[in-house]
């Protein structure tokens, strides 16, 4: 049964990758953090996890440049993958970030199930969905979490999570639910703690 007063315990940075070839092993349960740069992975990652600090923050859109993984208390991993569709990325920067991106995705065995987070004042752009579809066909389990809800007008939000909706469940990948969040009013994290708790079976 989930308790999600795991997320009260340690929560500690084990590495930063760039590539696989340094990853560490495959022992816990892993569920991944990814979108399009400036969405809010590293604070959601805080948030659920009770810090204010542990995956690190920016106004600087990209700066999450690695794969960061963190172990809360011995028992599940958490991944930060860098940001996608960071206009200004040089390009050769963008072919990194799919490479070790698609190389993680495709080989990580322990990886339980991808978060993608998309900004709730938007919505899924052209550049969600392609990458949406290539984990269709690699058969990589997500769900699409939706962040920054307090950013978003009430009435303009309300029809974002309705077109959400529909678009995901024309992927065959997608979990059918959308999880809804803010990091900065801490709403929603409940959900998606418990929702995390269940994919790693802990
Ligand atoms: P990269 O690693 O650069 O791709 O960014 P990221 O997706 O990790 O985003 P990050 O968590 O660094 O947040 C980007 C900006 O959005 C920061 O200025 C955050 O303070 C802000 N932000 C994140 N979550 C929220 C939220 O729930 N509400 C509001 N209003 N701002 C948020
Ligand atoms: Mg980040």
């Amino acid at each position: 049964m989930a308790d999600n007063k795991l997320f009260m315990r340690d929560c500690v940075f084990i590495a930063g990758a760039a590539s696989m070839d340094i990853m560490p092993s495959e022992t816990l349960p892993e569920v991944a953090f990814v979108g399009r740069s400036n969405v809010g992975k590293s604070s959601l990652i805080n948030a659920i996890t009770h810090r204010n600090s542990l995956a690190r923050t920016s106004r600087t859109p990209g700066r999450t440049q690695q794969i960061n993984l963190f172990a809360l208390d011995n028992q599940l991993i958490i991944a930060d993958l860098p940001g996608y569709g960071y206009a200004k990325a040089a390009k050769e920067k963008a072919y990194g970030w799919a490479q070790c991106v698609s190389d993680y995705l495709q080989t990580r065995r322990t990886l339980k199930r991808l978060y993608i987070l998309i900004d709730s004042r938007h919505g899924l752009k052209p550049i969600d969905h392609d990458f949406m579809t290539s984990l269709d066909k690699a058969a990589v389990s997500y769900q699409i979490v939706l962040t920054k809800t307090d950013k978003a007008k009430k009435l303009e939000l309300q029809a974002i999570i309705e077109k959400v909706c529909q678009e995901t469940a024309t992927h065959v990948a997608a979990h059918p639910d959308v999880l809804i969040t803010s990091a900065r009013k801490k709403q929603g994290l409940d959900e998606l703690r418990s929702a995390i708790l269940d994919v790693a079976e802990l």
